[in-house]
């Protein structure tokens, strides 16, 4: 535990880590460069949350609709989810770090499919911080594959015509990780981008300018502090009847 006392702390954050390309473009390089700048902020914001207590941080890799970038971007995003799951067993081992995934995984290329199946199951057992991957993830895409799986199941107590909330969230990607409390989006955008759809309907926002490979533990520090003096009424009324 860091800064913080554990009160009111956010259990899920989710980032939707934007603004790589730019990054580059301001500082005249490719924008592969700015993508690797992105891959050092990720660590890092995930060794500070990880301190702080946090329980579940999804992070935004590779959205279904990044397959329109060029071939060339998206193998080099690729290479870099290699090397982060191959480079950072070590880190996971010392930091108790859990590590899923969210998304499609018949959709990525095998190999790195599975090298994800293999981290994940290489941590399963760690108890600390769960670090959820999602790549070639898409909110919609998500719901339509719940979908598919709950009328494959024949769903629900009553039949599927009689479908509840309850299951179709249990038919989701990770259905035993709680929905995120914050979703942070760095580079300015007031954008969901097919983010959590389902999971994130109570979610606080929290959008900064600061573009992702400028993060640090201190943007974290500002935004989980920023969350922690939110009102969160839930479509109710305020403690104080506001
Ligand atoms: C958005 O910036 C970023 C991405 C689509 C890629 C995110 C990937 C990483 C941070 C590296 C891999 C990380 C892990 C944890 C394996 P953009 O390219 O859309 O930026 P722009 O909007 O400024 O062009």
């Amino acid at each position: 535990m860091g800064a913080f006392s554990g009160r009111g702390i956010p259990r899920h954050v989710g980032i939707i880590m934007d603004g790589n390309g730019r990054w580059a473009k301001r500082h005249g390089m490719a924008r592969t460069q700015g993508h690797l700048e992105g891959l050092k902020a990720a660590k890092r914001i995930v060794k500070a949350a990880s301190d702080m207590g946090i329980g579940y941080l999804t992070l935004y890799v590779f959205s279904t609709e990044n397959w329109k970038r060029t071939a060339a971007e998206v193998g080099f995003i690729m290479g870099l989810v290699r090397q982060y799951l191959r480079g950072e067993m070590d880190f996971c081992r010392e930091n108790h770090i859990r590590v899923r995934h969210a998304g499609d995984a018949a959709g990525l290329p095998e190999d790195i499919a599975a090298e994800i199946a293999e981290t994940v199951e290489d941590t399963k057992e760690f108890g600390g911080m769960q670090v959820i991957l999602a790549l070639n993830y898409g909110g919609r895409d998500e719901l339509v594959r719940a979908v598919r799986r709950l009328v494959a199941k024949g769903a629900a107590d009553g039949g599927l015509l009689n479908a509840a909330e309850e299951d179709i969230a249990a038919c989701l990607d990770n259905p035993d990780i709680p929905d995120p409390d914050l979703i942070i989006r760095s580079a300015g955008e007031y954008r969901m981008s097919n983010f959590l759809l389902w999971e994130g309907a109570y979610a606080e926002l929290y959008v900064s300018a600061k573009l992702w490979p400028e993060w640090t533990d201190a943007d974290l520090a500002a935004a989980v502090g920023e969350y922690r003096n939110r009102d969160r009424r839930y479509g109710g009324i305020a403690a104080n009847g506001e």
